[in-house]
């Protein structure tokens, strides 16, 4: 590859398409990755955590939200003055001490197809590739390119494209401006994250280091766009009612005129 482009892997997910929805079982565990590994150093804060609940997503009941909440996380209460268990009306808490960036709406803020030219037409066949980019950020991580020197700061990722990147890997031309690069991606400073059998899933399900991005990546998609399947379900009904209405249209106006031809 080369050019300084990212490595953008197009993964299948089943919330894709007009049809598309998410896969609860997916999410739960995506959750469970995003809880064990992820929210050491990343915050999901505009996410309440009354939604796990919510219908169409991770889907839990009433008791098992308030658990989850009351167990993993506590927050800062003012009125209290002090801290205490979450409860599902707060968010997930913000993390920021490790300056990692909000995970919220990472899934939509990213876009993973750009191309041909930068014109985007790969988004209508593909879609945004958001999922897709933290899928492949998260099993993007490779052995540095020969010409990088050794003191890099941060890890070589080739998904990862507007971090650190060395003079040593760019091509230029006589002027000395920059006409290339020998090497996808560049260094980000998240050390790998997650690893074959990092969490243990409670139906045994697969968790090695591809299975687990691709769950948190749906996971990630969920939260930043919860209505999905709201949304994709309200827009069929629309494309139905639409089509029922022309072809009435068109046989009154038929009718209509009928009489004068
Ligand atoms: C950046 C995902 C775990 C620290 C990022 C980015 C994503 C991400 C998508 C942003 C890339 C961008 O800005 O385009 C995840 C996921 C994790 C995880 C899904 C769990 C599986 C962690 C952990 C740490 C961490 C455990 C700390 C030890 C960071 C930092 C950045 C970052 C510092 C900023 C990197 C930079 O801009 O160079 N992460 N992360 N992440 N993450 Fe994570």
């Amino acid at each position: 590859a080369g050019g300084g482009e990212q490595h953008i892997e197009d993964f299948q997910f089943s919330f894709e398409g007009p049809f598309g929805t998410y896969d609860q079982n997916q999410l739960q565990r995506g959750l469970q990755v995003y809880t064990e590994v992820c929210a050491a150093c990343h915050g999901l804060k505009y996410v309440p955590l009354r939604t796990l609940g919510d219908e169409g997503g991770i889907g839990w009941t009433d008791e098992q939200v308030r658990a989850y909440a009351s167990e993993t996380f506590s927050v800062y209460d003012p009125e209290l003055e002090d801290d205490r268990p979450a409860i599902p009306t707060d968010h997930f808490p913000a993390n920021t001490g490790a300056g990692a960036p909000d995970l919220s709406l990472m899934a939509k803020a990213r876009a993973g197809f750009h191309g041909p030219y930068g014109t985007g037409v790969n988004q209508l066949v593909r879609g945004m590739g958001g999922p897709e980019y933290i899928f492949s950020i998260l099993t993007g991580y490779e052995d540095p390119p020969a010409c990088a020197p050794e003191e890099m700061d941060g890890y070589y990722n080739v998904a990862f494209a507007p971090g650190g990147y060395p003079d040593e890997c760019k091509i230029f031309d006589d002027e000395g401006v920059e006409i290339g690069r020998k090497a996808p991606g560049s260094w980000i400073s998240m050390a790998p994250p997650i690893s074959d059998e990092q969490v243990e899933f409670a139906d045994g399900h697969a968790n090695d280091l591809h299975h687990m991005s691709a769950d948190v990546s749906a996971f990630l998609m969920w939260a930043a766009e919860p209505k999905m399947m709201a949304r994709k379900q309200a827009g069929l009904v629309g494309v139905i009612f639409l089509t029922i209405l022309a072809s009435m249209l068109y046989l009154t106006n038929k009718r209509l005129w009928a009489p004068h031809k």
